[in-house]
């Protein structure tokens, strides 16, 4: 008599492995076990699968295929897990059938492996969450959309927890749905499409993206393959695609009859900014911190306290730069340590960022300053001394690597992208920077501090909080460009 055993929707990976281990344990051939999940096989919808007898008598199955079924039982096709089940039953008497590549059978199960594996990269790459809570609340609220190929999100789910740990975020797909609230994982099924309110991040995020797009070096293949159509509808950057690739092979004409040209004074100096970048410093990145303490690069070393190098841990996505130690900074070693870092700390719970998790440094390191009297005066570093010391702010870059970093201030501007133009005018943009990386620009807290207006105060307030939730935002997407 034909078995029948139909397995949840949720925790089908379980179900399945139990299942198979009491058909094994019962000697059932494959012919006479008939799989198939609630979704696929509605007549048994209400019927509870027969009770798994208890199995103390466990098969020994090779490591790798319990990874592989792992991955493949949240495969879409309707044999799933038939396949399974009679590749187990000959791995059963065979185990080294498992490493056999040329077995038609196992062949195709690794195929479906990797489709699994594509879709869950696909999920942590095009997911987009938007705002819909209230962005000053202590834990901030995201939902997104997603289609995904195969049920990958119950196993992608762990990915999500791990990397929006601090929020409360929903992923609904139009089967299952993973639910994060309070730091607890749920999931549930065929919850409707959520409504979505405007999000300003995704204007921030589609610009910067259309600045990135080089018509020159379009590859469509390349870009459709990495980035699939099908997943276009739900990225909010996508929407931009077509005319960009539709006016690349004018755009791309335009910049091949303008070239060559001389120059511009401004592009020879990011030029040679650039290069320096090149020469950056190359030793290990544990001894960073101790070759910055020797640094005599410039002379604000020979009246600073210390040199203040950055802090945050080597994983942080989002750097932030400021401009230069203060006095209090200049005596604990700490940057942001002093009146500007609490200021700092305020926008930060506003936004939503974890201090501990984002690398903090300065554009300068040694604090510059005139003494009066018994009190020390804070200078503005000069160009030349910030080109000296980007040094070691490219050495930070290469260190951290960080997703996107957060420029305060113009002396931070200037180090980051070799562009002296008024910041206030550029803050809230996204620019790429001499190390090739986003960078935003943002007023700096200090600037914050100096402004005797309150009401001034207020909105220079909100624009970095802005900033550094937009930038907060994009260091934790996944993006493929
Ligand atoms: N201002 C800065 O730019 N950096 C600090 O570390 C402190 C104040």
């Amino acid at each position: 008599m034909t078995q029948r055993i139909v397995l949840p929707r949720l925790g089908t990976g379980t179900a399945w492995r139990d299942s198979a281990r009491v058909c094994l344990a019962m000697n059932l051939h494959p012919n006479d076990v008939r799989w198939s999940d609630t979704a696929e096989d509605s007549s048994l919808f209400d019927a509870a699968p027969d009770a798994p007898p208890a199995v103390h008598d466990q098969a020994k199955v090779p490591k790798a295929f319990v990874s592989l079924a792992q991955s493949v039982v949240w495969h879409t096709d309707a044999d799933r897990f038939d396949r399974l089940y009679a590749a187990l039953y000959r791995i059963r008497s065979t185990p080294t059938l498992i490493r056999d590549r040329a077995d038609p059978a196992i062949a195709q199960l690794r195929k479906m492996e990797k489709a699994v594996h594509r879709c869950q990269h696909k999920m942590k790459a095009f997911v987009r969450f938007r705002e819909i809570g209230d962005p000053t609340a202590p834990r901030r609220s995201f939902a997104a959309w997603f289609e995904p190929t195969h049920n990958t999100m119950e196993p992608t789910a762990d990915f999500f927890a791990k990397r929006f740990a601090d929020m409360d975020w929903r992923i609904v797909t139009p089967s299952v749905s993973a639910i994060f609230e309070g730091g607890k994982l749920c999931f549930a099924l065929d919850l409707p499409r959520p409504d979505f309110p405007e999000d300003a991040n995704e204007k921030l995020w589609t610009t910067y993206f259309c600045n990135i797009f080089n018509p020159a070096r379009l590859k469509v293949n390349a870009m459709t393959s990495e980035m699939p159509k099908k997943y276009w509808k739900n990225l909010p950057e996508a929407a931009s695609i077509p005319h960009l690739i539709a006016g690349a092979p004018a755009r791309a004409r335009a910049m091949a009859d303008a070239a060559p040209t001389l120059p511009p004074v401004r592009t020879a100096r990011v030029q040679r900014a650039a290069a320096d970048f090149d020469t950056a410093w190359k030793g290990p990145g544990d001894a960073l911190g101790a070759a910055l303490s020797a640094c005599t690069r410039c002379p604000l070393h020979a009246t600073a306290t210390q040199a203040v190098a950055g802090c945050g841990p080597d994983t942080a996505r989002l750097m932030i730069v400021g401009e230069q130690p203060g006095d209090q900074e200049d005596l604990t070693g700490r940057p942001f340590s002093g009146p500007a870092g609490k200021v700092l700390d305020g926008a930060f719970a506003q936004a939503g960022v974890d201090r501990e998790g984002v690398y903090l440094t300065n554009a300068v390191k040694h604090f510059k300053h005139v003494v009066r009297g018994k009190r020390r005066i804070h200078q503005s570093p000069d160009r030349t001394e910030i080109e000296h010391c980007r040094f070691w702010l490219d050495a930070e870059i290469r260190r951290i690597q960080p997703k996107i970093i957060v420029a305060m201030g113009a002396t931070a501007a200037m180090a980051l992208t070799g562009d002296r133009r008024d910041i206030l005018k550029r803050r809230g943009h996204l620019e790429t920077g001499l190390c090739g990386r986003p960078v935003l620009i943002t007023v700096h807290p200090s600037h914050i501090l100096r402004t005797p207006d309150k009401a001034k105060q207020n909105e220079l307030r909100k624009m970095l909080v802005g900033d550094l939730s937009g930038a907060h935002a994009i260091s934790l997407t996944e993006t493929a460009v």
